[in-house]
């Protein structure tokens, strides 16, 4: 592995961030569990990978619509019909209640990235905090919020392009071809289609990509805007009437549905070591993204709700096309916003399959993963095997398992690290109270430490069901830190 010049500093089992080069205290088992990677050395191994270094290329705009992209999709142009049949008309209050919750983790987030620019994410933050078995957890719930959500997001993206294929040449692709085995098909041809692109684009460099990604973003986003400017016509006061036919409770239940659309703000946290000026840019692109995304949501499904009575959203497949629909009399709008949709979904299997291959990448830097993830392409600057393994892996659950509870659990996992998040802004704060912070979270530690909560009861307002799959995944990630991970660690190493 490529070596930055830097004194490799040792892991530490004490409160305190040990100085490069310091002793190794304390020891045992559960020693190990708890070493911990210095923010220093973390900083300064940031870029190497085996053989060569990622490129650094992407400014507060690419790192903004990293994030846009990553988070802008399937909940607004899906789950939103899902999600007004139990909130009705105040599904509006429903998607600020979502952000809220969001904005809190966004805020430790912002400084964690600004203060430890890596790829890691969550899984560096907690490696330098909570040390290396709760770092492995976190980097093992990662895997759900990016890695699985991929497959699942891929999944969603096959039936609308069959409908934009409908509404435009007039065929379908046959569902054997479109849905997986055990949900009326045999392969989900669409879906391995749209990661095998996105792949090809990963492979021609992060720039290439953000690129191509930005483009798509935007699309994305003049969609939704000529959603509402179009459907905006068809409102009809009458329709916010009554605001809470299933009173707070189904608005909080909403709000929890809707959280997964919230989801991939934190993806520009993944590129920290592609970016320019990551301690700058970072915070500001993750604060920028989530409030772009929440402003656009609490318009779309103003205007959605009142466009179109609340209890017709539960027979509503592709609601906010059936809503243009219904206001202009005629289908090219409805086909225009599939084509939006078709492209909105692409950029967030793009932009998370990137975020989960630099995961990956930082994680098999520190040896808790093979080797052949943080290999680095000396010609392009990108993880070439890691990006070509984590598509197939991705693109070959997306055409062959039908995902369904595996799915809901890539919210937990996303809530698990969103938790350990705050609680490493509260850590960071204490032992490491020098280093410098481009953005600081204000009235720390209670900022965080309701952030920390509102996560907490997010993940309890989820289904037994969701619990269980929670459950399978973390003994599985289990089973692989203590007989892989534990031993290959590179800390683990050193200390030999
Ligand atoms: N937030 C992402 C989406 O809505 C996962 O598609």
């Amino acid at each position: 592995m490529a070596r930055t010049g830097a004194a490799p500093s040792t892991p530490d089992r004490t409160g305190a961030d040990p100085a490069p080069g310091g002793p190794t205290p304390g020891g045992g088992f559960g020693g190990r569990l708890m070493r911990r990677k210095p923010v220093d050395r973390l900083v300064a191994e940031g870029g190497h990978g085996d053989g060569g270094e990622l490129k650094r290329s992407l400014g507060m705009w690419q790192l903004t619509m990293i994030s846009i992209g990553a988070t802008l999709g399937t909940g607004i142009f899906v789950v939103l019909g899902e999600a007004v049949p139990k909130a009705g008309p105040a599904v509006v209050i429903s998607f600020v209640i979502a952000g809220f919750t969001a904005l809190f983790s966004a805020l430790s987030y912002a400084e964690l990235a600004g203060s430890i620019p890596v790829s890691g994410s969550s899984y560096s933050y907690t490696y330098a905090t909570m040390g290396e078995f709760i770092a492995w957890l976190c980097g093992w719930c990662l895997i759900l919020e990016y890695g699985v959500s991929v497959a699942a997001v891929a999944v969603g993206w096959g039936q609308y392009l069959n409908e934009l294929l409908d509404g435009t040449i007039g065929v379908t692709i046959p569902d054997a071809f479109a849905n997986p085995p055990g949900a009326g098909g045999v392969v989900n041809i669409p879906a391995l289609l749209v990661v095998l692109l996105s792949m090809a684009f990963l492979l021609r460099g992060a720039r290439e990509s953000a690129r191509v990604n930005t483009v798509m973003v935007v699309v994305k986003i003049a969609s939704l805007v000529l959603f509402c400017a179009v459907a905006f016509t068809g409102i009809r006061a009458g329709n916010f009437h009554p605001l809470m036919p299933l009173g707070m409770a189904g608005v909080s239940a909403a709000g929890a549905t809707l959280f997964f659309s919230y989801i991939g703000f934190d993806a520009a946290s993944t590129a920290g070591e592609e970016a320019k000026n990551p301690k700058r840019d970072m915070p500001r692109a993750i604060i920028l993204s989530l409030f772009i995304v929440t402003v656009l949501y609490c318009l779309v499904a103003l205007v959605a709700v009142g466009a179109m009575p609340w209890q017709q959203f539960s027979d509503a497949d592709a609601a906010l096309a059936q809503i243009l629909r219904q206001v202009t009399g005629q289908s090219f709008w409805a086909v225009l916003l599939a084509a939006g949709a078709v492209i909105a979904i692409a950029s967030v299997v793009l932009t998370v399959l990137y975020g989960q291959t630099r995961i990956l990448f930082s994680m098999s830097r520190d040896g808790l993963v093979p080797k052949i993830f943080s290999k680095v392409d000396p010609k392009t600057g990108t993880p070439r095997a890691n990006t070509v393994i984590v598509s197939l892996f991705c693109g070959i659950l997306a055409a062959l398992v039908p995902l369904g509870e595996l799915a809901n659990a890539t919210s937990i996992g996303t809530l698990f690290a969103f938790a350990l998040v705050n609680v490493a802004v509260i850590i960071l704060r204490r032992t490491r109270p020098d280093l410098p912070r481009t953005f600081r979270v204000a009235f720390s530690p209670v900022t965080p430490a309701i952030g920390f909560l509102l996560c907490l009861w997010m993940m309890t307002s989820l289904g037994a069901q969701t619990w269980k799959w929670f459950g399978i995944w973390m003994a599985g990630g289990l089973v692989l830190y203590f007989t892989y991970g534990m031993r290959r660690s590179q800390l683990a190493r050193e200390e030999v």
